[in-house]
Parts: C-alpha cells; structure tokens; sequence
C-alpha cells in the first residue's frame, strides 16, 4: 500500500468528529490532577530508602524554569525573566537539592538517562551548567556516553556554537530543540521570532560535536497558521532532516496558561484548517521517510525511537516518548515530577518555597500519588495502547494474574463499540488499533482510565485532534 493510501485511511472526519474531545496525554497514568498534598516528603524519603535497596538504575529529570521572553502559545512551567542573576539562587538550591537526593537514595547511584528541561536550560551560562553537572557526577555514577541517555532541551535562540560545544564537553549526547514555526507572520503572533539560520547552526554543530537523535519541536493550530504557511516550514524543516520530529497539537487553555490569553481566538485556524494541515504534515514527513511514532513523533528508520516501536520496547514518560525501560525517575527543581517505588512525586511549584523547603533541609515534594495494584494494571495497558497501538491481553493476564475479559467487561463493551466503527480490531485475546483509531489512540486509551470513568477527575484537557 502506498503512503499517501495509508495515511488517507488515518484520516476518517467523521470518526474523528465522533470521537474528538478533550483527553490525556496520558505522560502518566494515573495524570497529574489525580495528585495530591495527602502524599509528602517523608513518603517520598521512605520510597527514596526503599528504591536504595534495590539498586537499579534510575532516571534523573531536571528542571530549568528561567525564559528570557514568553512565547504566548507556553503551556510548559517557567518563569519569564531577564534578569539573568536570578539563576544564581536557583543553581545553589539545586546542588543542595541534589545532596539531599543522593544522601536518601544512597550516593553513587546509576544513572543511565538524564533529562534538563525548561524553561530553557542555557539560560543558565557555562560555569553554572558546569557546576551542576559536576556535583551530579559527584553524587551520582552515570553509564557510558555510548550505553546512557543525556538530553537537553534547547531554545536555539539561547544558544551559540561555543554553548554546544560546552554541552557536549559536560557529557550532554541527546538534544531536543524548539522551533514551532518558520513562518514571520506566526512568529509574530505567538512572539517567537527564531530565523531558520541560528535554527540549522545550532544543528550543524550540534551533528559536528556527535550528538545523536537531534529533535525539532513543532506544533500546529498556532495563530495564523495554514496548510500554504505550515507547508513552507515543513520543507525547511525536512531540508534540515532532524533525526526526530515531534509534531505537537496546540493546546490552547488559556485559563490554565496566561500568556495564551494574548493569543487572538480568531486568529486560530478552524479545526477544518487544522486537520489539514496535520494531514498535510503527516503525509510530507511519511514522504519524506520518516517512520510514524507512537502519537505525535516522526523519526529516521534507524533513529533508536524507530528501533524500539518495532521491537515493543517504547516507553511513555513525562518527557514523551522514551527508548529507557520503566526506570525510576527522580526529579529535580520546582514543579519537577518522579517516579519511585510505584508511587509518583511532585516538586513545589514557587522558587521561594523551593527555597525555604530545601534551606530547611526537607525534599521540597508538596504532593504524590501512591499507586494501587488497579492503577499499575491500567498504568500498563494505557501505557502499552499509546507505544504499541495494540494489546496482547494473555501478557497483561499473566503479568498482573487476572482474566482480562472479566476484569475489564465494561470496557470491552465499550472498545466493542469502537470495534463496529472501524477504529480498532477487538479479538478474543487482542487489540489492534487500526490506521482510523491511530490519531484518536488517546480516546481508546481514555477507555481504560478509571478516574476519568468515575469523573473523579476535573476535565482540564486539550482537544485531542
Ligand atoms: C520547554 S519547551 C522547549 C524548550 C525551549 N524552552 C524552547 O522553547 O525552545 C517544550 C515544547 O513544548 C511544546 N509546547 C509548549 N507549549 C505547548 C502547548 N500549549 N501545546 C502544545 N505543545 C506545547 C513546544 O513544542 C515546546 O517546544
Ligand atoms: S516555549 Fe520554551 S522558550 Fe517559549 S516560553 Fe515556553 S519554555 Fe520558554
């Protein structure tokens, strides 16, 4: 079957007008609203204490909030600002909270992926990124360069040639950068001016320093956006050829996001607009041989992401999509979250209280989630259904010693449903989410979402398409 006959077979309106509302992205299960202030530092010391014990590798998450400007569109957690020696109190603190990690989880831990996201990351300058990758080096054994995973996101337009270099010198071999748009007109309207140049140099010498599986963010149903417009920026971007793409959907909840309220509404392109010009991306890049990855990346054929989907060893975490088994995750700053001991862990959200909690020598977690054996068995299937687009039930049955068609009776009833309408393929021991249920995988996977079931849960999502 040729491309474009695939990807037309994605494209069912009318399915997706059916089943098109606001859902998860499902970067955790149970989501982050299920969180709360009942879970708190002493639980997260006893899991750190527990997770010792085991000693198996972990993740490390870190987290820069500081931006220079805002973008209008920024759903992300981060403090706009220009006055750079407001880093400096920020670095103190999380060398200390890096101590505090280390002397709870036991020092010298492995560590096998390590993850600086923001905010921007280089808004920090080079003796502070210096100093903070040497105490976690310090306090933590890293694989490597060739086994571990280190990335960091980088906003191109806070980064030279000599920024690079220094990224990679400190160990950094993954690096994922912002672009959007190309386009002037959006640029303007979101309030990101980024020319393609300092885009491709920072590229180029990121390729040149050996850093593998660059990535480019994109997104669509930004202001003023066409399929005309959004075809240009495709093919600088795929003249660029990042070894990765992921291909964002703008969510626009600007009662969540302040600057988003500066976002004109009538400005947006109509959702019409907007699967075309999602249509459109998907078949350039497909065109273009990039692999389809899970639910909104692209990638080489021999890109590791690619490698992994097909092998089923895909894993979702906060950062997206990750090639790194189910590993504990610990993280780092304000609004940070990890993962440890089957029980999620959230880092306050205000600099001045990450201050006081840290000075006073406390882990600065203000609330979790601690998961039951339900919430792991669901965490899986959802899990499994975003990497794979399929479920073998004889795995889950034999991994978590229940009887699939029993457990989940309502849901087969409703993926039934789902069935007749051609999005997924409902077998006796099976599921297969077929080309029309693949842009709508969160809607398949909301099936399973106890909380959101119950309506424990406040709807606070995007669109999904
Ligand atoms: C922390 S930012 C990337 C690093 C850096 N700050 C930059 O902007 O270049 C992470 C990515 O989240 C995506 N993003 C931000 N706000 C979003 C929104 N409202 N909807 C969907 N994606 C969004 C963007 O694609 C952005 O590149
Ligand atoms: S998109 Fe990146 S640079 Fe822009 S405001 Fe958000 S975090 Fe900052």
């Amino acid at each position: 079957m040729s491309k474009r006959a695939q990807t037309d077979e994605l494209f069912n309106l009318d399915l997706i007008r059916k089943y098109d509302k606001a859902g998860p992205r499902y970067t955790s299960y149970p989501t982050a609203p299920m969180f709360h202030t009942g879970i708190g530092p002493v639980d997260y010391a006893a899991s750190l204490t527990r997770s010792a014990e085991r000693d198996m590798p972990v993740s490390l998450y870190m987290h820069v909030p500081f931006c220079d400007t805002v973008c209008y569109y920024c759903g992300c957690n981060k403090v706009v600002t220009k006055q750079r020696e407001r880093a400096l109190p920020y670095v103190d603190h999380l060398l200390k909270e890096i101590d505090l990690l280390a002397d709870t989880i036991g020092n010298r831990r492995t560590v096998s992926q390590l993850h600086w996201g923001g905010g921007t990351p280089t808004f920090l300058n080079e003796m502070q990124i210096r100093k903070l990758m040497s105490k976690l080096h310090e306090r933590f054994h890293f694989v490597s360069d060739e086994k571990g995973e280190y990335g960091i996101e980088i906003d191109p337009r806070e980064c030279n040639e000599d920024t690079v270099h220094i990224l990679r010198d400190v160990g950094f071999n993954r690096m994922s950068m912002g672009v959007q748009d190309f386009e002037p007109a959006v640029q303007k309207a979101v309030n990101r001016i980024q020319s393609k140049e300092e885009t491709l140099s920072v590229l180029k010498e990121a390729r040149a320093h050996g850093f593998q599986s660059i990535n480019i963010d994109l997104m669509y149903g930004l202001p003023l956006q066409t399929t005309e417009t959004f075809n240009r920026t495709l093919d600088t971007i795929i003249g660029f050829s990042p070894d990765r793409i992921a291909l964002f959907n703008y969510a626009h909840l600007p009662r969540m996001f302040m600057p988003q309220r500066r976002i004109n509404v009538l400005d947006l392109p109509s959702p019409a607009e907007k699967l075309n010009i999602l249509k459109l991306s998907i078949n350039r890049l497909l065109a273009a041989g990039y692999v389809f990855i899970g639910m909104d990346h692209f990638a080489k054929p021999d890109d590791e992401l690619t490698l992994a989907q097909r092998e089923g060893k895909l894993y979702r975490n906060f950062q997206g999509y990750s090639t790194h088994a189910d590993a504990e995750m610990l993280g780092i700053g304000i609004t940070s979250i990890g993962y440890v001991d089957g029980a999620f862990y959230q880092n306050v959200k205000a600099l001045d209280q990450y201050y006081e909690v840290v000075d006073a020598g406390t882990l600065p977690v203000f609330r979790g989630y601690q998961l039951s054996d339900e919430d792991h068995l669901r965490r899986h299937v959802i899990m499994r259904l975003m990497c794979d687009f399929a479920l073998n039930f004889h795995v889950v049955e034999e991994k978590f010693n229940i009887i699939f068609s029993e457990h989940f009776a309502v849901e087969i009833e409703e993926l039934a449903d789902m069935d007749k309408d051609g999005l997924l393929e409902l077998q006796e021991s099976s599921l297969t989410v077929l080309p029309a249920g693949r842009l709508l995988i969160r809607n398949i996977s909301m099936v399973f979402d106890e909380y959101l079931r119950n309506r424990q849960q406040q709807v606070k999502f995007s669109k999904v398409i």
